[in-house]
C-alpha cells in the first residue's frame, strides 16, 4: 500500500465523520469517495479505507438499468442504503435524496431525510440545487441531520438543460454557482460536490469555502474525489468522459469468467471428482 506518512486517514481515523473530513481540508489531505450500493461492494470500499461512501442516485443507472437518475424512489435508496449501512465501520455513508423527495416542499424534504437516517441508519444526506432548494436544506440541518451540497452538473435537472455537457462555462452560470455554494456553506452543509465544471472553478469555490469540496470532472484543486464505483472498475462500457478513470475491466473480466464456466458446465467439466459428494 502506498501510504503517505504524513495525510493519510486510513492511518489515523477509525471512524470517518463530518468533523474528520473538516480537519483532512485543514491539513490539506484528499478526501477519497466512491459510491456503493450494495453490502458486498460497501464492505470492500470500507476495508479499503475509503473515506466517504456516497449511496447515489446513480443506482437508478448503474443498478436498476435507467437512463436517469429520475425514476428511482426514496424505498429504493432506503433499500439500498441500508444494505450499504450493515457493511460499513469506518467511513461516512451519504445517502442522496432522491428526485421528486424535496424539490419545493421543505416538510416533505424533512420527512424524506428522516425516513433515511431512521430506516437505514446512514450518516448525512446529499442534495442537489442551490437557491432553489435552500430552504429545504435549511429545515433538513436544522433536524440535526448532515446535509452534502450538490452543484454543477446535477443528474436530476437533465430535462431541464438536455444534455450532460460541462457546466458553468460562462460567467453567469459560474457567478451563479459560487453564490450557490456559499449559500449552501452558510446555511450548516458539512461538504458540497462538484460535478463537470472547468478545474479553475473548482479550484477558486475549494479556496472560498471553509468545508471540504469534492469534486467530479472539478479538476484537481478541489479538497477531494467522488467516481461511480461501476465506472471506474470497468462494469460499465458505455460512458466516457474526460473525467473518469478506469481502474479495471470488470465487464471483459466478468464475462470471460462466466463464459468459462458455461464452457465448463456444457463440457462436463465442472464439478469434478473434488467438487462433489
Ligand atoms: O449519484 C451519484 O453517484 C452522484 C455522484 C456522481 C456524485 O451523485
Amino acid at each position: 500500500m502506498n501510504f503517505n506518512t504524513k495525510k493519510d486517514s486510513r492511518q489515523y481515523y477509525t471512524k470517518i465523520t463530518t468533523h474528520v473530513l473538516q480537519e483532512m481540508k485543514l491539513k490539506e489531505e484528499k478526501i477519497a469517495m466512491l459510491t456503493a450500493y450494495d453490502y458486498s461492494m460497501a464492505q470492500i470500499l470500507d476495508q479499503a479505507g475509503i473515506d466517504i461512501i456516497l449511496v447515489g442516485d446513480s443506482a437508478s443507472n448503474v443498478m436498476a438499468g435507467f437512463t436517469t437518475t429520475l425514476p428511482i424512489t426514496l424505498d429504493n435508496m432506503i433499500y439500498h442504503a441500508a444494505s450499504v449501512m450493515r457493511a460499513v465501520k469506518r467511513a461516512l455513508v451519504v445517502v442522496d435524496l432522491p428526485f421528486g423527495t424535496y424539490q419545493g416542499n421543505s416538510r416533505k424534504a424533512l420527512d424524506s431525510a428522516i425516513r433515511i437516517m431512521k430506516e437505514a441508519g446512514a450518516n448525512a444526506i446529499k442534495m442537489e440545487g442551490g437557491a432553489e432548494i435552500i430552504e429545504s436544506v435549511k429545515r433538513i440541518l436544522s433536524a440535526g441531520i448532515p446535509v452534502m451540497g450538490h452543484l454543477g452538473l446535477t443528474p436530476q435537472a437533465i430535462h431541464k438543460f438536455g444534455t450532460y455537457i460541462v457546466r458553468a462555462t460562462e460567467e453567469d452560470e459560474a457567478q451563479k454557482l459560487i453564490e450557490d455554494a456559499h449559500l449552501l456553506e452558510q446555511a450548516g452543509c458539512f461538504s458540497i460536490v462538484l460535478e463537470k465544471i472547468p478545474a479553475t472553478l473548482g479550484a477558486r469555490v475549494a479556496k472560498e469555502l471553509h468545508i471540504p469540496v469534492i469534486g467530479i470532472g472539478a479538476g484537481n484543486q478541489v479538497d477531494g474525489q467522488v467516481l461511480v464505483i461501476h465506472d471506474m472498475l470497468g462494469i460499465t462500457t458505455k460512458f466516457h468522459p474526460r473525467f473518469l478513470r478506469r481502474y479495471h475491466n470488470l465487464f471483459d473480466e466478468i464475462k470471460g469468467s462466466v463464459t468459462a464456466y458455461i464452457d465448463d458446465v456444457k463440457d462436463l467439466k465442472f464439478p469434478n471428482e473434488r467438487e462433489q459428494y
